[in-house]
């Protein structure tokens, strides 16, 4: 584990992915939050989040659009940038934008781009094709996670934002694409609105450190975006908790969302789906 001064001076962790898988080792949860700026990422780094995602749902928060599907790798590179200035603590995971990984040649390209950029792990939505993609990935020195669930570059494909992997079969595949991404080497997890009980069977068929998101409470670490904590969402997700609200401030609801994470008091059975 490396030791760097934070902008309080005060000796700070820089998370990595050994030391995450140590959390995982442990049963310590962890805390990530999404990130698109220097300011905010300063605030969720210095509140000692775990993980800061550079996520392509900055197409909605901070673009406007309706989906994910308008961001282009340069929107990411340009975001993971400005995050980086403000996040030395964090480890910095970035998405891999629609349609930039559909090949093993392209996904190497994107991930090269967004590892320049200051990407320490990259992040690719997806069902058994990005098993591959992983492999390769890997190979060539770039940590993955592999995101299953609801993955919103497939909205049209699902008919909207809907919980995934309810029935029987889609829930066998996911946790064989699960096991798959481990043996390949991805070196997280991230579960999108799946059933408590399968993200809890998915989190414990593997060893790597699983996200979740409307994943219920048995995931070793949760995810939420930051409008969402801050209430900034006009149309919250059930998974999406307003910390603000109580903390007063934005450094305060950041550290809440951390504490609740990691002594297990979020997610409570009203965000998540139980069956
Ligand atoms: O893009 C994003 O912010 C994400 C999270 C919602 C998991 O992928």
């Amino acid at each position: 584990m490396t030791e760097q001064h934070s902008y309080t001076g005060i000796k700070a962790v820089k998370f990595t992915i050994p030391k995450l898988q140590k959390l995982k080792n442990a049963g310590q949860k962890f805390a990530v939050l999404t990130a698109y700026d220097h300011s905010l990422a300063a605030a969720i780094n210095n509140a000692g989040t775990e993980v800061i995602l550079v996520g392509d749902s900055l197409g909605m928060t901070i673009q406007g659009h309706n989906s994910t599907l308008p961001v282009t790798l340069d929107d990411m590179v340009y975001h993971t940038k400005n995050v980086i200035s403000g996040a030395p603590n964090s480890l910095i995971m970035v998405d891999m934008p629609f349609a930039t990984y559909a090949n093993i040649t392209d996904a190497v390209q994107t991930a090269a781009a967004l590892m320049r950029a200051g990407a320490e792990i990259v992040k690719l939505e997806g069902r058994d094709w990005i098993i591959p993609i992983i492999a390769k990935l890997t190979e060539q020195g770039i940590a993955a996670c592999a995101h299953f669930g609801l993955t919103p570059q497939f909205v049209h494909q699902f008919g909207g934002y809907k919980v995934q992997g309810r029935d029987k079969s889609d829930a066998e595949q996911m946790v064989k694409n699960a096991i798959a991404a481990q043996e390949a080497g991805a070196k997280m997890i991230l579960l999108e609105c799946v059933p408590t009980p399968l993200a809890k069977q998915i989190t414990e068929a593997v060893t790597i450190p699983v996200i979740g998101i409307g994943a219920g409470k048995y995931t070793d670490a949760q995810v939420l975006v930051i409008q969402d904590i801050l209430g900034l969402t006009a149309q919250p997700a059930r998974f999406a908790k307003n910390y603000l609200e109580q903390a007063g401030s934005i450094q305060k609801a950041i550290a809440a969302f951390g504490t609740e994470v990691r002594d297990g008091s979020y997610p409570q059975p009203q965000h998540s789906f139980e069956n």
